[in-house]
């Protein structure tokens, strides 16, 4: 049974993931090489709460039992030593994910379900640097874990079919909604989402239209709740380069080639609303402001 879960990678996707865990009752501890990462974590899954005691969709008293139910682990071994389940939500590396997954090798139980949130890498890679890759999946959330209701979850080559069973379960006790798929080049969410994203980004580098064009014909034309780019914003331009790479690695299709000015921008450190700017500007107020200039368009 699952009640001690690790969270490895306290960013925009670690601390939403330890939010819902804390939120149904779940001890967490929410790790992170750096400790100002689990910090500016805590305060923003305490505002997050504070959104939804506004909307009525939560106590303060769950706000507080939940806060509760989080620990902030700078130190790896001793976070990940007690779980039953661990969640990789570390940067999108793949170098980076094969070294945790082989530390978790190392210290966590030999019975722990070792999930990954990533958006793209292999499962089935993740899952042979282990000896243990029938206990490897996929736990893929969407952003803002405590809003967004899917998870991806993700067969690897060799992913234990009561493994599966078991982390189907358990998405439906935290409110989601699972949906198992298998383990190629971006799965499904992001197979699909990012030649969007990059089409959008090519369009704008063509000078085609403008980023609030681009984001209102898809708005109001697709019926989508927020436009392509500025989506992109939120997700981090930086995941979304690395999501195409692996797309263009792993099936050899130049379709799937970065658009150069998403290479430019995130060379450059724009990556969106974790950095104050990307398509648009999220600095001063926190509402939207266009920064793309007239000079980045072509044509
Ligand atoms: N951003 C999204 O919309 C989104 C959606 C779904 C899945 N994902 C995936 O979730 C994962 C995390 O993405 P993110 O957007 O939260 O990234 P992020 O950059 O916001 O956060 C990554 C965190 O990992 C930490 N980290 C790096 N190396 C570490 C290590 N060795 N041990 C512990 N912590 C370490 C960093 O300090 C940082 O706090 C990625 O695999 C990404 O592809 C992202």
């Amino acid at each position: 049974m699952i009640q001690n879960v690790a969270v490895i990678g306290a960013g925009t996707m670690g601390n939403g993931i330890a939010h819902v865990f804390a939120q149904n009752g779940f001890k967490v501890n929410l790790i992170d090489v750096n400790p100002a990462q689990i910090e500016k974590a805590i305060q923003t899954i305490s505002k997050n709460f504070d959104r939804q005691i506004a909307k009525g969709t939560a106590t303060e008293d769950q706000k507080k039992t939940a806060l509760a139910n989080i620990q902030s682990r700078s130190d790896f071994a001793a976070g990940v030593k007690d779980c039953q389940l661990v969640i990789e939500a570390a940067t999108e590396n793949q170098e980076l994910k094969l070294k945790i997954f082989k530390q978790l090798e190392e210290h966590a139980p030999e019975t722990a379900i070792l999930a990954t949130n990533t958006s793209s890498i292999s499962i089935t890679k993740i899952a042979a640097i282990t000896s243990r890759p029938q206990l490897v999946i996929g736990m893929h959330f969407m952003n803002p874990v405590p809003v967004m209701k899917l998870v991806e979850i993700i067969n690897g080559y060799a992913t234990n079919k009561e493994i599966t069973n078991t982390i189907v379960e358990l998405s439906k006790k935290l409110g989601k909604v699972p949906c198992v798929v298998n383990d190629y080049p971006g799965f499904i969410a992001n197979r699909i989402l990012m030649p969007m994203i990059n089409e959008a980004i090519y369009s704008l580098y063509e000078g085609v239209a403008g980023v609030e064009e681009i984001d209102l014909v898809m708005k109001l034309g697709m019926a989508h709740p927020m436009g392509p780019l500025q989506l992109a914003d939120f997700i981090g331009l930086d995941v979304c380069l690395s999501i195409l790479e692996v797309l263009h690695q792993g099936f050899g299709n130049p379709k799937y080639a970065p658009c150069p000015l998403l290479v430019n921008m995130v060379t450059a450190g724009r990556l969106g609303v974790k950095t104050g700017e990307g398509f648009y500007s999220y600095a001063v107020t926190g509402s939207k402001e266009l920064v793309v200039s007239e000079s980045l368009r072509k044509g």
